[in-house]
């Protein structure tokens, strides 16, 4: 009698995987042990944390903290069903309202996270008869959107990069009135998770009705509801974080460049916002160089090919309204160190 051996149907994913180590892009997750916060403890190593999209420290904010325990208390810890069966409760309309007002729009739309809001509102809203002319960087969630929309898709060369916090990108450009879908994420300034839609109330009506990461995943437990509804409460009675935000932010492109290091503004289009990318091309020494950081305590992502094009890896550094400059100085006199030993800057 012979055993039959099931040859592994997935080896394929496993080759690809030695092809990454091979190519030194493989990584491994970091993982944090304590708060999200300027210094924190990833993998049992205190280090200066220039990674988190944490921009305005409102993860650790007493008063969203507060608002997720009471919130837990009052209504349990889950929705219980998507929003169109039985999952809206009256905190998600809520906080659809508090963004609206914030947003002077009309209506607004809560998804699960910010990828769900860009992917099914642009599959929703287009379709196989209409023309997509779409950022070559385009987050993977629009890309992903234009893709199942099954529109015709012309890409051009990317431009900037924009994480806007705050009120937002159509604050910061002044382009009040003339952007008819707004959408935002709430998981990185808001500093806890979702994101949205804002515009007139049939577009959010239609997005009811038609956006299918909306009718088909289960609504926000109401902690992240009323954490959200904090925030924004936050963002209005203290100011004084994104002042900071941007002073920390000026600071450090300016080191960045003093110190030699290439930031963007020659081949690659310079950022306006808190995320400075530190260009180094090659992928296997951009993951070196983070490496190498984190041993000396700086957490630096090493970003590669695919999530950047070939030949454009970086290390992207994050600046929060909660650094210090004392940590920024440290961070820096680190980054400059390592950048010389590598040959990075010289
Ligand atoms: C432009 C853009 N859209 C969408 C997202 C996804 O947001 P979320 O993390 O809330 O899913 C991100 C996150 O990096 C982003 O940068």
């Amino acid at each position: 009698m012979t055993t039959a051996t099931r040859t592994n149907p997935l080896s394929y994913l496993t080759d690809q995987l030695d092809e990454l180590k091979s190519k030194g892009t493989h990584f491994k997750l970091r993982v944090l042990e304590d708060e999200q916060a300027p210094v924190c403890t990833f993998d049992g190593k205190k280090v200066i944390n220039l990674a988190s999209n944490n921009y305005l420290g409102l993860t650790t904010h007493p008063k969203l903290r507060e608002a997720a325990l009471e919130a837990t208390r009052k209504y349990g810890v889950g929705s219980g069903a998507v929003r169109t069966i039985a999952g809206t409760m009256k905190i998600h309309m809520e906080l659809e309202e508090k963004i609206a007002r914030f947003k002077n729009v009309e209506a607004c739309v809560v998804f699960p996270s910010g990828f769900a809001a860009n992917a099914g509102t642009v599959s929703a809203v287009l379709g196989k008869e209409d023309f997509i002319i779409s950022d070559a960087l385009n987050h993977a969630s629009i890309i992903d959107g234009a893709r199942s929309s099954r529109a015709r898709i012309l890409v051009f060369r990317h431009k900037d990069i924009s994480h806007a916090n705050g009120r937002g990108t159509i604050d910061h450009f002044k382009v009040h009135g003339r952007v008819d879908i707004q959408v935002g994420t709430l998981s990185k300034a808001i500093g806890a998770l979702g994101g949205y839609v804002c515009g007139t109330r049939d577009l959010i009506d239609f997005l009811y009705h038609r956006a299918r990461p909306f009718l088909f995943s289960t609504s926000h437990p109401p902690s992240v509801a009323a954490t959200c509804i904090a925030a924004f409460d936050v963002l209005e009675n203290e100011p004084e974080r994104g002042e900071k935000l941007w002073e920390n932010t000026r600071f450090w492109k300016k080191e960045l460049g003093r110190l030699g290091f290439d930031i963007g503004g020659h081949a690659t289009p310079a950022s306006e916002t808190p995320i400075t990318p530190i260009i180094i091309g090659d992928g296997k020494l951009t993951m070196d160089f983070s490496r190498e950081l984190f041993q000396e305590g700086v957490l630096g992502t090493g970003i590669a090919f695919p999530t950047v094009p070939e030949g454009k890896a970086r290390i992207r550094t994050i600046m929060t309204a909660t650094h210090t400059r004392e940590e920024l100085e440290r961070a820096l006199e680190v980054l400059s160190r390592v950048g010389r030993k590598m040959g990075i800057v010289s």
